[in-house]
């Protein structure tokens, strides 16, 4: 499979967009409090009744410069054949930490490395604005971006029981932090 990522700007956001970003959730990752906190908290995988979740649905790529202004962002495109099969969006604030909005790949193309290529290509381009980490969000619904983030060599820096309640009471904001610039 020959896939190549180009850089696109926002008048192509369309092409980017018609990547579905859809998950089928079968399981979630129950966090489980410990005293209170103070012995941890456990995230412990449990099945649910399948269901999908549309990302696009809650926030389409149309709407993302009102998150960073549209000169912050990168945005990837895996073309393959001419055809869109997987996108990223970055944007720096110019600070030392680096945001990653949004990962996709068709689900037909999944598990290739087309999604480690374009955090590859995010990375680069986080280090190459000077920001030291990359943060990506995900949800305890996502099981599979979990496991993608921490193959990836992320580490989970973050768990907010609260972030999406109301309106969503069951899900849990997950924040993975990818170290770009390690001290010698
Ligand atoms: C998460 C996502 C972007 C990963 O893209 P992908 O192209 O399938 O991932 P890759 O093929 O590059 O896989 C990278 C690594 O993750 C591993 N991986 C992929 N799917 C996995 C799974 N279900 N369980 C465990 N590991 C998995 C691969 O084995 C690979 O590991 P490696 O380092 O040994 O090569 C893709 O599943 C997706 O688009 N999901 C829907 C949208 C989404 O959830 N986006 C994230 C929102 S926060």
């Amino acid at each position: 499979m020959a896939v190549t990522i180009e850089v696109i700007a926002w008048p192509d956001i369309e092409r980017y967009a018609s990547i579905p970003s859809v998950v089928r959730v079968t399981s979630i990752l129950e966090p489980i409090v410990l005293e209170g906190g103070l012995g941890g908290i456990e995230l412990l995988e449990r099945s649910v009744n399948p269901y999908e979740k549309d990302y696009d649905a809650l926030n389409p790529p149309a709407r993302w410069p009102e998150v960073a202004p549209t000169a912050a962002w990168r945005l990837l495109l895996a073309v393959e054949d001419g055809v869109p099969v997987g996108g990223a969006a970055a944007y720096s604030d110019g600070s030392p930490r680096a945001e990653l909005w949004d990962i996709r790949v068709r689900i037909e193309a999944q598990g290739h490395g087309i999604g480690r290529g374009l955090l590859d290509a995010a990375s680069e381009w986080t280090a190459s604005v000077g920001a030291r980490s990359l943060r990506a969000e995900t949800q305890n619904t996502n099981v599979r971006a979990c496991r993608f983030y921490q193959r990836a060599g992320a580490r989970l820096g973050g768990i907010d029981l609260h972030a999406y309640s109301p309106p969503v009471e069951d899900e849990v904001a997950l924040f993975w932090y990818l170290d770009l610039i390690r001290d010698a």
